[in-house]
């Protein structure tokens, strides 16, 4: 049936969407250009090895100026609270991380209103402890980024080509599923039609017989 073999890509990408939404912990690593006097995310994911073991986190960030050469504290979040340490990012940041509980996997923050002055390292480093029956064990994972400023978006050739592409590919697909669609539609009621001919002639054979039976008598 072609509009089954039509579905199935539609299917797949479903699958797919489900897949990327499902929730499953992903280390993405964090983009690192900014652009001035936009927000942007510190990305900083550090999933837990064995999910099943129960577990608390905390999260330290840390910031060295590109000409600064000494790192400083700059943002702590434990116990479902933020706190901004560094007067430079007083009202800049937000919590971008895991919400509603103190398992943290997403320490991800964020920075309102980004300066060329916030070019530099930033390093995120989790407190993790994994709390086993008989015992606590403390792992502190860490991430670096090195952070920089730019006036204006400036896309790549390839990131360009790659939104036209998916572009495409959606209108493609859309337009294979409406042929598909007409197709089969066409071929339904063709087979209608032929089916109401049939019953008519067939109808008009049996009219013309009673006819002639009637001449008959
Ligand atoms: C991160 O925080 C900012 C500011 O609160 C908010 O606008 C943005 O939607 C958040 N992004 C995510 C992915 O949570
Ligand atoms: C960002 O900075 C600009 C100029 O420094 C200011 O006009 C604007 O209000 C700021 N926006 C936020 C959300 O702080
Ligand atoms: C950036 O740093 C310079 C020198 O420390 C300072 O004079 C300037 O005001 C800063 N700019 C912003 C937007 O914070």
């Amino acid at each position: 049936m072609p509009a089954t073999r039509a579905l199935l890509p539609l299917v797949l990408l479903m699958a797919l969407q489900v897949m990327v939404c499902g929730g499953a912990c992903v280390e993405v690593d964090s983009d690192t250009e900014a652009v001035a006097n936009q927000g942007f995310k510190l990305g900083c994911i550090s999933c837990k090895k064995r999910g099943e073991v129960k577990a608390t986190a905390s999260v330290s960030w840390f910031f060295q100026a590109w000409d600064d050469n000494v790192s400083s504290e700059l943002y702590t979040y434990a116990e479902r609270e933020g706190k901004v340490m560094d007067p430079r990012f007083y009202g800049r940041l937000h919590w971008n991380g895991s919400k509603n509980t103190e398992d943290l996997q997403d320490g991800s923050i964020y920075i309102l209103n980004v300066t060329f002055n916030d070019t530099g390292t930033y390093q995120c480093k989790f407190r993790r402890m994994l709390i086993y029956s008989n015992s606590i064990y403390e792992t502190n994972p860490n991430k670096t980024v090195i952070m920089k400023v730019v006036p204006r978006v400036t896309r790549g050739m390839a990131s360009i080509m790659s939104e036209v592409m998916m572009y495409v590919s959606i209108i493609g697909l859309q337009l294979w599923l409406l042929v598909e669609m007409i197709y089969c539609y066409r071929k339904i009621s063709a087979a209608g039609e032929e089916a109401l001919r049939e019953s008519a002639a067939e109808y008009l054979a049996v009219e013309s017989e009673s006819k002639e039976v009637e001449v008959a008598e």
